[in-house]
Formats: structure tokens, C-alpha cells, sequence
């Protein structure tokens, strides 16, 4: 699942491109059953049925014409039950099999005013076909003739549909949801279990802010500021920076944070006393911290791992296998406690570190979409 935001609304996956793709087969199915003994005039209403009267005209075998009307009802996510038509009709269609090609139909303004359009253009027949319906919604007497998927009364966005001109150029289709809460999640595993290469992954997939306490250092040091150097004289020796150096960094970057879904912390809290500092923190703001996820590696793994990057990451403490070694002994002795700590929470998951990175990304996923 992701979220996607379009103005000052947000939209979580709803329904699948490949979930469309099988609708409009199956309606295929059933028009050319109908029709494919004619030369059908396929018309679709614009704005929102474009992309379903390409994927529906391309999956057509038989002779067709294709056109278009554009109708509009819609401000916002509500419809105003006047439709105005914008762009009309320029052909004879006497005599023609017309099949109208509708993105969706909601209260049903907008067929009352198709039926009303074609009354006296003396069609042989007039059918409707639909991608979506909104039963609930529907108050009208009028038929329709092929309906894709039903669905419950919710505003839909992608696949053509709009809110307020944007999320027509999405594949799938997502559902209106509430403002999500703020996310914050704490990404754990030893060095070299590939924390920041998922975090980079799973901020995309979420839109999250990802808050590396080893990146933030590492700028620090790199411009020699005085927290800086004074972080270097512990991390060069692969020991942990002292709790109020960190926690005073992190809050003056969390104040700086970008509009998100929410934030990855990698690389803090390391000690108990940070992770309460951090729950404290987030408290007074009326937020709390939604998980802590472990990502777990066998150790002689991660060894070999971390040397191979120490070749190219130019970072000194990869480089030199006792200090790997004091960097896990440091994790397992005070980080791994801090299991304890969010598990008496019911926050804590371990997820399998080993195998692809897609496979490792997944796994985060299943337990992201849960918290
Ligand atoms: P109706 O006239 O109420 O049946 O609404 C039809 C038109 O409203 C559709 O062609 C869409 O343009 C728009 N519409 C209805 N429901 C939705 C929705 O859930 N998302 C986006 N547009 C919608
Ligand atoms: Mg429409």
C-alpha cells in the first residue's frame, strides 16, 4: 500500500492496475458480444474516461469508431448536480450503435444528461458502459448496461479520475482517506544490515523523512563543527556518542524536518536513556513512536559486508575488523535492551535481514502497513 497526497487530500491504494485490466477485459467481453456484429461508435465522456477508452478500445478486436463528449459535474470531491456540457457532438449518429464509455457514475447527473443528449440523434441503440459504480450513491431510474467494478460510496481518485484536476495520471486507484498521523518508526540491526539502504527505499515508498544520527555526524564532522569534532574522538574509536550530544542534535534536525508522513529514525535511540529522552520529546508534541523494527543478520555475515564497504565508503571504522567488532559489541550490549524496552510496549518486530534487498523491503512493508 502507499499514500499519495493531491492538493490538501490524502489517497491510499485502493484498487490495482492489474484488477482494472481484468474489468475492462471482462466488459470487452460483454460489449463485443453485443455489438461485434456492427461497426459501433464507442463515445467516451470526458475528462475522466481517456485512459479507460484507450485500455478499452485497444482490447477491442472487431471495427469500432471512437469519440469523445465532454461533461462536467464535479468541484472538489462533490458533485454539484449541474453538468455542463463543454465540448459536444459533431457526427450524424442516425441509425449508428453507440456505446457510451463512462469512467464512473455517481449520483447519475451526468447519464441523465447523456440520455437527455442522444434522445433525438435517432440511434439505433444507445448503451452504457461503465469502468465504476457507485450503487449506494446512484439515484436514478436509468439503465446501465455493462458495469466493470461496483464499489461502496468512497471518493476515488487515479486511472483517469480526478480531485480538482490532479491523480488522473496514476495506474492504480486510490481511495480517499483521513490525514494519516505522523509516523514514527525506529530502524534497528547491527552495522551493516543495510538499515540506510532500506530507509532510502521504504521514504519513497512512504513518504517519510529518514533521519540517519551517522549521516548527521558525519556532516558535522565533515565540516568540522565543534560537535563535530567532538563526536569523531568517539566514533573513530567505534564507540557511541554521549546521549545529551545526540539527543540535543536530533532535536534541532527534527525541528527542521519537511511535511511527511512521518520519520525513520536509523541509527538512534542506541540507549535506553535516548529512547526515553526521545519519548519524552515526542510526548510534548502529542505524538508517540509507532514501532521498532529490527532488522536481524547472522554476525560472520555482516563482518565481510562491512569490509567490502570500508573499501569504498572512505568511512575509517569499516576498515579495521577489531573495530568492527567493538561496533557489535556495542550494539548487542546496550542496543539490544532496548528490544526489552519498546517489546513491553508491544512495538517491537524483528523482520529476516537475509535475501534480496526487494525481499527485505517487503518485509519491512508488511509491518509498516501495520503500524
Ligand atoms: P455523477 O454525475 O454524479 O454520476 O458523477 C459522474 C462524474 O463525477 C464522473 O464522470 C466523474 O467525473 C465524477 N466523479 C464521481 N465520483 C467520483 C470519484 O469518486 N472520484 C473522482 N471523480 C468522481
Ligand atoms: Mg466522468
Amino acid at each position: 500500500m502507499s499514500i499519495i497526497q493531491l492538493h490538501d487530500k490524502y489517497f491510499k491504494t485502493y484498487i490495482t492496475k492489474d484488477k482494472i485490466a481484468l474489468a475492462t477485459k471482462q466488459l470487452v467481453k460483454e460489449v463485443a458480444k453485443d455489438c461485434k456484429k456492427e461497426t459501433p461508435i464507442f463515445i467516451g465522456i470526458l475528462n475522466g474516461s481517456f485512459m479507460f477508452v484507450a485500455d478499452f478500445v485497444r482490447k477491442y478486436k472487431y471495427n469500432c469508431e471512437v469519440s469523445f463528449v465532454k461533461l462536467a459535474s464535479y468541484e472538489g470531491t462533490n458533485s454539484t448536480g449541474k453538468i455542463k456540457q463543454l465540448v459536444g457532438l459533431n457526427q450524424d449518429l442516425e441509425g449508428r450503435t453507440v456505446v457510451i464509455l463512462e469512467d464512473i457514475i455517481d449520483t447519475g447527473n451526468t447519464l441523465q444528461e447523456i440520455y437527455e443528449i442522444f434522445k433525438d440523434k435517432k440511434v439505433k441503440q444507445l448503451k452504457i458502459a461503465t469502468l465504476f459504480f457507485k450503487p449506494d450513491v446512484f439515484k436514478k431510474e436509468l439503465p446501465i448496461d455493462y458495469i466493470g467494478i461496483s464499489i461502496p460510496d468512497k471518493f476515488i481518485v487515479g486511472y483517469g479520475l480526478d480531485y480538482d484536476g490532479l491523480g488522473r495520471n496514476y495506474a492504480n486507484i486510490y481511495q480517499l482517506i483521513p490525514k494519516p498521523k505522523v509516523k514514527y518508526i525506529l530502524l534497528f540491526g547491527p552495522p551493516g544490515v543495510g538499515k540506510g539502504t532500506q530507509a532510502d527505499l521504504l521514504k519513497e515508498k512512504y513518504n517519510l523523512v529518514h533521519i540517519s544520527t551517522g549521516d548527521v555526524f558525519r556532516s558535522h564532522m565533515r565540516r568540522e563543527t565543534k560537535l563535530g569534532i567532538l563526536a569523531k574522538s568517539f566514533i573513530d574509536k567505534g564507540n557511541l556518542v554521549p546521549d545529551d550530544v545526540t539527543i540535543k542534535m536530533l532535536k534541532s534536525v527534527m525541528k527542521k524536518v519537511p511535511h511527511s508522513n512521518g520519520i525513520i529514525f536509523d541509527g538512534f535511540p542506541r540507549t535506553i536513556n535516548q529512547a526515553i529522552a526521545l519519548d519524552k520529546f515526542l510526548e510534548e508534541n502529542g505524538e508517540t513512536i509507532g514501532g521498532m523494527i529490527t532488522i536481524e543478520v547472522p554476525t560472520n555475515l555482516l563482518i565481510s559486508r562491512l569490509l567490502e564497504r570500508g573499501k569504498t565508503s572512505g568511512r575509517v571504522e569499516d576498515q579495521d575488523e577489531n573495530k568492527i567488532l567493538v561496533r557489535f559489541n556495542e550494539y548487542f550490549t546496550k542496543t539490544e535492551e532496548l528490544k526489552e524496552y519498546y517489546r513491553a510496549q508491544g512495538k517491537y518486530f524483528g523482520i529476516d535481514g537475509v535475501g534480496e534487498i526487494s525481499d527485505i523491503t517487503e518485509r519491512l512493508s508488511e509491518v509498516f502497513d501495520k503500524l
